[in-house]
């Protein structure tokens, strides 16, 4: 039988090795793993891809400045990003590193496929080179600085004038096709609002041949021509991607490619779809069906870096409040796709509201209760009334809901809805007032164990749908509500089925999900 599992391939950016993971970075990463996880739940076959981009003249700089080889640097810098993923429970399929030795078969061997048919020639460049971005710019590009310098249009930082005999890629050749499969996609570039401007300000105005070697840096993947030279960082770096399958032959390319979604920041959104899609059509590749740009993470309504020193660390606030914290204000307070501001004010205020009062509480009330008036086990319900009714119509319509956001990248909408859930459980806590069922007994044991069976049924219930967002907790519910195996083989459909727990399960009560922070606490 052939394997008719439907895939889902979705990567990361590759982030440079001159700068340790930051909150910035982990925005990214935590959107993909919960796509990735969200896709495995609703039978999808998952390749999920992150990693690092090791080469260039910024890490080979880096690395001089502090007294190390480039690839000491990066080997050092590669376990600080593992450690990270590790801590925040991204599944990732495959780590690449662009020193990889498959991946330097595979960039060079893309470059020589679009020389072979016949988009790559040689010629001299010169003009102006934004280091920090890793970026040519040409002279109508760069802004005027202080003192006759210039200055980068997106970072602002200072670009070097440069003159090299170089290759270059004929972009310009894939003007008319790129704007046509713009036109007849409109899918491939999210979210939607940043396609105009990218479309009118880069596309429209004429796509440039781009120098795709680097005669001065040594630090890069040897170019396949009689000169020795390297190959530009970015036309290295967006090869991983296929790299990661084993392109071109490999099973895993067959299997899944072309991507489902390339998740990157809004400031390289320009590379990924101009550069990357047309050198795909000259090496005759299929594009990815969609790339997708987030907004940026702001502190203090600056784009958090190295550079401006103002980067928040994931780590720490992982081991302050823990992973699944960060994950849900990362995904809960900005929607994916805008820009979004840190604050440690806005953190405590998720934190306490969301995830301490609304859903730590269900759990802590919920399971209480099954201890106090049933011994901690599922009782065997009574008929439901309308309240169970309602309870169970949002249950079983939060499935339908989370894919149509997925779709989009929504997550914010996704977990808002599997809130509703939480919500109306606590709203029915209160209107069902199960201690006064016990203490005045109306209703009998039966109504009792209606409630704490609806109860537990909505516990499974956001159990399962908060599952790829908060992975951690999941589980700890999970097991709290007396299931033994792994949340995270189950799937999504099981949302859909109301009543499912066993009747006689024991649950077992653990601590507190997500003790309340005090402000005396406060970082
Ligand atoms: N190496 C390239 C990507 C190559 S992909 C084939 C690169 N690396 S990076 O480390 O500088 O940035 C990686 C990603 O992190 C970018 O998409 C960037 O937008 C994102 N972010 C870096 N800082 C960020 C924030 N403060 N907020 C949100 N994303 C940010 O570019």
């Amino acid at each position: 039988m052939p394997d008719l599992k439907k895939t889902f391939y979705v990567t990361t950016p590759i982030y440079y090795v001159n700068d340790i993971p930051h909150i910035g970075h982990a925005y990214s990463t935590v959107g993909a793993d919960a796509l990735a996880r969200f896709k495995r739940m609703d039978g999808y076959d998952v390749f999920f891809l992150t990693g690092t981009d090791e080469h260039g003249q910024k890490i080979a700089k880096t690395a001089a400045d502090e007294g190390l080889e480039p690839k000491q640097l990066a080997d050092r810098v590669v376990e600080r990003f593992k450690e990270a993923w590790a801590k925040l429970g991204i599944t990732y399929d495959r780590f690449i590193r662009t020193t990889d030795e498959d991946h330097r078969k595979a960039a060079q061997a893309f470059f020589k496929k679009v020389m072979d048919a016949g988009f790559i020639y040689k010629a001299d460049y010169e003009g102006w080179y934004c280091l920090p971005d890793e970026k040519f710019l040409l002279d109508s590009e760069v802004i005027d600085g202080p003192g006759g310098t210039k200055t980068c249009p997106d970072c602002g930082r200072k670009v070097e004038r440069i003159k090299e005999e170089n290759y270059f890629f004929k972009m310009s050749a894939f003007q008319k096709q790129l704007e046509k499969h713009l036109e007849d996609n409109p899918d491939f570039l999210q979210p939607a609002s940043r396609k105009n401007e990218l479309v009118n300000n880069f596309i429209k105005p004429g796509l440039a041949d781009v120098s795709i070697t680097r005669s001065t840096v040594k630090w890069g993947i040897p170019a396949p021509v009689p000169e020795s030279t390297v190959i530009y960082v970015w036309f290295d770096a967006l090869v991983n991607y296929l790299t990661a399958l084993g392109w071109p032959d490999g099973e895993n390319y067959k299997k899944f490619w072309p991507a489902d979604v390339h998740i990157i920041g809004k400031d390289i959104l320009r590379f990924h779809t101009t550069i990357w899609p047309t050198a795909l059509m000259a090496a005759g590749i299929p594009l990815p069906k969609k790339v997708f740009g987030t907004g940026y993470i702001n502190k203090d309504g600056k784009k958090m870096s190295k550079s401006l020193g103002n980067t928040v660390d994931p780590f720490e606030l992982a081991a302050t409040y823990s992973p699944d914290a960060v994950r849900y204000y990362l995904l809960r307070e900005i929607a994916f796709g805008l820009d979004g501001n840190y604050t440690d004010d806005a953190f405590q205020l998720r934190f306490n509201g969301d995830l301490a009062n609304d859903l730590g509480n269900l759990v802590s009330r919920s399971l209480t209760m099954l201890e106090k008036y049933f011994e901690g086990m599922v009782p065997k319900p009574g008929p439901q009334g309308e309240l169970e009714n309602q309870l169970a119509a949002i249950a079983k319509s939060y499935a339908s809901k989370a894919r149509t956001a997925m779709e989009h990248l929504e997550f914010h909408t996704t977990l808002i809805q599997a809130w509703e859930l939480v919500k109306r459980a606590n709203k029915y806590i209160e209107e069902t007032s199960p201690w006064k069922v016990a203490k005045e007994g109306y209703g009998g044991k039966e109504k009792l164990a209606t409630i704490l069976f609806s109860l537990m049924e909505a516990l499974r219930v956001t159990a399962l749908s908060i599952a790829p967002f908060l992975p951690f907790t999941a589980s700890a519910i999970w097991s709290q509500l007396g299931y033994s195996d792994d949340i995270h083989s189950h799937s999504l459909k099981e949302t859909e089925e109301w009543g499912k727990i066993p009747v006689g399960q024991k649950i077992a009560k653990g601590q507190p999900l997500f003790p309340r922070i005090e402000k005396e606490n406060k970082k």
